[in-house]
């Protein structure tokens, strides 16, 4: 690959304190119309960084004061940075570093002295990665966007039929018989499941196009606060609801509210039909996450469509049961996708289901 054009040569961050790999790492790169910036120390890498983003690091492994893993676990940590590739150069009797390098967020190694066949094959590789990472993302949000706009210009249209449909019943009720209540009834009900659904697709959407708002959160708090407001609104059903000591968090405190809201009525939906509904809400934590998990002991699932469950619209239950949109779990995905955690469900049918979450330590 050759980059002629000045505006698109990609631009190399060279991270190195020895001369010679200097020299010979940029007569390769510049011959080949990379643009290359030096550093000679880790804290200078990362001022150049914070000043202009390269598009891809190479980063030695042996620094005085900062090594490469401390630069590297500081870039990856950073989620403005996290999307450049880093290539580490290491010596080729050295394997720790290498599976030091990968478990600290590297992309790929290249050993020294340099082959420029080599270096310029794999700094070749990961730019192209990352530029079609970019057109990726790229193409994701246009379409967040274009599902947005479709939700948002369909919203008008069906709460004027949901109004329309509201003045026939009002005007025309007497003139009807039993059938046309009926029909009239059923039109009713689903144009509020449309209405539902696309409230839920905005949602959705909102999800993806918010700007992050870090505050910390405290978890039990929320988990209780909604759980207390949920189980007002059905006050016929038993329900008991544990919720054991959760951690504070730094997150988006919205979006936090909406993911619980979303996990605790599939809990109280799906046990519905349990004489006595049970949900315990616990955490764990490993050194870099905690682990958030929402028991209940409802109707469970099918755990061989379990990667469905996730997508929009994917449902497993039917609609005349147990009513509902199928984007629930898409907005939670979407919400723990933008703090960087995961989520997962497992079940059993008839035996309940567990929503968990994992959530990074900052
Ligand atoms: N606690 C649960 N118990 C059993 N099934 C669940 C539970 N939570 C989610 N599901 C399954 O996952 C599907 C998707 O959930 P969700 O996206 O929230 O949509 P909805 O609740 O609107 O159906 C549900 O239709 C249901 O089949
Ligand atoms: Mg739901």
């Amino acid at each position: 690959m050759e980059y002629s054009d000045p505006s698109t040569q990609p631009e190399i961050l060279l991270v190195d304190d020895t001369p010679e790999h200097i020299e010979t790492a940029v007569s390769v790169l510049c011959d080949h119309n990379f643009k290359v910036r030096i550093a000679t120390k880790g804290i200078t890498a990362l001022k150049l960084i914070d000043q202009h983003l390269p598009d891809l690091i190479l980063l030695d492994v042996y620094m005085p004061e900062m090594d490469g893993f401390e630069v590297c676990k500081t870039i990856k940590r950073n989620p403005d940075y996290i999307h450049i590739p880093i290539i580490f150069l290491t010596s080729s009797n050295d394997e720790e570093s290498i599976k030091k390098g990968f478990a600290y967020g590297a992309q790929d190694y290249v050993i020294k002295p340099f082959n420029s066949s080599e270096l310029l094959a794999r700094v070749n590789t990961h730019i192209k990665l990352k530029q079609q990472t970019k057109s990726l993302l790229q193409a994701n949000r246009e379409l967040d966007s274009f599902c947005y706009s479709v939700s948002h210009d369909l919203k008008a249209p069906l709460l004027s039929i949901s109004r329309l449909i509201d003045y026939l019943v009002l005007d025309y009720s007497p003139r009807l018989d039993n059938d046309g209540h009926e029909l009239l009834d059923n039109i009713q009900k689903k144009s509020n499941e449309l209405i539902m659904i696309i409230d839920h697709l905005l949602e959705f959407s909102r999800m993806s196009e918010m700007e992050l708002r870090i505050e910390k959160v405290d978890l039990e708090h929320c988990f209780r606060t909604i759980c207390s407001e949920l189980i007002k609104l059905e006050p016929q059903r038993k329900i008991q609801c544990i919720i054991k000591s959760l951690p504070i968090i730094c997150a988006d405190p919205i979006m936090m509210k909406l993911l619980v809201s979303n996990i605790l009525s599939n809990a109280l939906k799906y046990t519905r039909n349990k004489a006595a509904a049970s949900i315990e809400i616990t955490s764990a934590e490993t050194p870099e996450e905690y682990i958030v998990s929402i028991k209940d002991n409802g109707e469970g699932f099918d755990m061989r469509y379990s990667d469905k469950l996730f997508k929009v619209f994917q449902r497993l239950h039917a609609q005349n049961e147990f009513e509902g949109s199928g984007v629930g779990l898409a907005i939670c995905q979407k919400i723990l996708q933008r703090h960087h955690g995961r989520a997962w469900l497992t079940g059993k049918i008839d035996q309940g289901a567990c929503f968990s979450f994992s959530f990074p330590k900052q």
